[in-house]
């Protein structure tokens, strides 16, 4: 089973980046091309239904699906970055992470109003990042139509943040 192998792959690291953390690190996955390929068609499978315009991939280790995602299934791809990354003029929206907090940006230009996305990330932990990415594709009057991550922590109830938003919520691994 898919979900199975990526857990079997994931490697736990205790108390990183700070006390009391235990990080889930995908980076082995990576390394396996074959599993990398399986989990993008898995993502691809289940993101068609939803019909969406763009794939909003959240830096960084959002980026790395996210495009495969959006390659795959011939849509743009629209990155949202952590503030002063983005050059051109942007929109930003400040949030609480499981480790601190941060502030992430999007270009003003990326969406028009009525495009649908799917926001993907890696990871949902508790849901403060992806309610930004949210947050921003809200505020150019496009809808979220879904969202995607290859990890929910199901304990820390992320998906109660991010379901006003849309219900679709789609995890390979929980
Ligand atoms: C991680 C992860 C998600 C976010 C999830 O990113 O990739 O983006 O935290 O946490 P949340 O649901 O509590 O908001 P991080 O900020 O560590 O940055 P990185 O992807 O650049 O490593
Ligand atoms: N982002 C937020 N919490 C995380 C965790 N426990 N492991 C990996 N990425 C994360």
């Amino acid at each position: 089973m898919l979900e199975d192998k990526i857990k079997g792959t994931i490697r736990d690291v205790i108390d990183f980046p700070k006390q009391g953390i235990v990080f889930k690190d995908i980076t082995p996955i990576l390394e396996n091309p074959e599993l990398t390929s399986e989990i993008t068609k898995a993502f691809v499978s289940k993101s068609e239904v939803l019909k969406p315009d763009a794939i909003i991939g959240i830096e960084s280790r959002g980026f790395f699906w996210g495009l495969l995602i959006a390659q795959a299934m011939d849509i743009p791809f629209i990155p949202v970055r952590k503030k002063g990354k983005l050059p051109y003029k942007t929109i930003s929206y400040k949030y609480d992470l499981e480790y601190g907090s941060a502030e992430i940006e999007m270009h003003e230009d990326a969406l028009s109003k009525g495009m649908n996305v799917i926001v993907h990330d890696d990871l949902l932990a508790t849901g403060g990042t992806a309610m930004a990415a949210a947050q921003l594709v809200k505020s150019q009057g496009a809808n979220v139509v879904g969202f995607s991550f290859l990890v929910n922590l199901t304990f820390l109830d992320g998906e109660q943040k991010i379901a006003p938003f849309s219900n679709n919520i789609i995890s390979l691994v929980n």
